[in-house]
């Protein structure tokens, strides 16, 4: 009599058991696949030298520009410069030159091209705090 009224406990406690498993193994997995989408999200610094052969015309070599109107992209921020781009792509940033360049770029393209120019050293600083 006991054992036919615990039983279906026993049932409920172990399935939840294995549904914790579960789902912590799941967790686990995500988890990982997410890491593993980070990584291929990252741009490829080496593809982003390919890319940046049309833009060293005016951002100089690597990035250093030595025209002032034309800014340093060497060693700027990886989100700066990837924000920057998809903002001229989308024109929420308005400039006619930098506008025809963006349309151009795919969302790869963009991160290559961030990877490349923040990889490259440069002048680039933030200001001293006061
Ligand atoms: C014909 C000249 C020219 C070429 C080629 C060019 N740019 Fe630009 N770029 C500019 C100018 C001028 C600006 C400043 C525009 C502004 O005031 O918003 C600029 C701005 C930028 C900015 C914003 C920088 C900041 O500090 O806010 C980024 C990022 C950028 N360019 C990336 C690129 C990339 C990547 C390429 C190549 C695919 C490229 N540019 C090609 C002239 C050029």
């Amino acid at each position: 009599m006991m054992s036919t009224q615990l039983n279906p406990l026993m049932a409920t406690i172990r399935m939840a058991r294995t549904i914790t498993t579960v789902a912590r193994k799941s967790a686990a997995i995500l988890m990982l696949s997410m890491f593993a989408l980070n990584a291929q999200a990252a741009g490829d610094a080496k593809a982003g030298e390919q890319k940046a052969a049309t833009c060293a015309a005016c951002h100089g070599a690597n990035g250093v520009s030595e025209i002032p109107t034309n800014p340093i992209l060497a060693g700027q921020y990886v989100s700066y410069l990837e924000h920057a781009l998809k903002s001229y792509r989308s024109g929420e940033r308005q400039n006619a030159i930098m506008a025809g360049f963006a349309s151009q770029l795919s969302d790869q393209d963009i991160e290559d091209l961030a990877a490349w120019f923040s990889s490259q050293p440069g002048p680039l600083q933030t200001a001293p705090i006061k």
